[in-house]
């Protein structure tokens, strides 16, 4: 028997200042993303912009819904908008943005457990890392440098 110790390295910028200006320019798609997001239940917007390897930029955000388990998380919306128009394109960046109507988000707004399973299956299969930028609406950003460092151990198709 052995006790093992998984690390995970994080950047954090105190703000988009910090940013060099193409990873500025990718928080500012989130941004646009996030204002455009349709969140009437929770009041809590997200916005999510791809970077593709062949340069295109892809956005999306959070979609509820009534029946609210049939709603749909920003980074999601995104990644498969980019899977569908770009199947064979590698998935560089993401970069995720979050407010809310109710109260200010000045914390890093990290992605849900499923949509961290769903860009390991993304990075798993181009096998190549995703950078992971979040932030909140204002205050710090948290950059991940591979999915690896939000879901250790994850579950993939190497154990099917
Ligand atoms: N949400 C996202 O879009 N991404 C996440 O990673 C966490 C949560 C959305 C889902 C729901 O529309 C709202 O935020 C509140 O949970």
């Amino acid at each position: 028997m052995k006790e093992i110790k998984i690390t995970s390295k994080f950047t954090i910028y105190e703000n988009s200042n910090e940013l060099s200006s193409s990873n500025k320019s990718l928080l500012l798609k989130a941004i646009e993303a996030r204002n455009n997001a349709y969140s009437p239940y929770s009041k809590f917007s997200v916005g999510a912009s791809l970077l593709l390897e062949n340069g295109k930029i892809i956005l999306g955000n959070n979609q509820e819904n009534a029946a609210y388990p049939s709603g749909m998380c920003a980074e999601r919306v995104a990644i498969w908008n980019a899977a569908s128009q770009y199947p064979k394109i590698k998935i560089q960046k993401i970069f995720i943005s979050a407010s809310s109507k109710i109260s200010i988000v000045n914390k890093p707004v990290s992605p849900c457990g499923a949509c961290r399973q769903t860009i390991t299956e993304y990075e798993v299969n181009q096998a190549q890392n995703i950078e992971i930028f979040f932030t909140g609406e204002t205050g710090k950003i948290i950059q991940a440098n591979s999915i690896n460092d939000l879901l250790p151990l994850a579950f993939d198709k190497t154990l099917l």
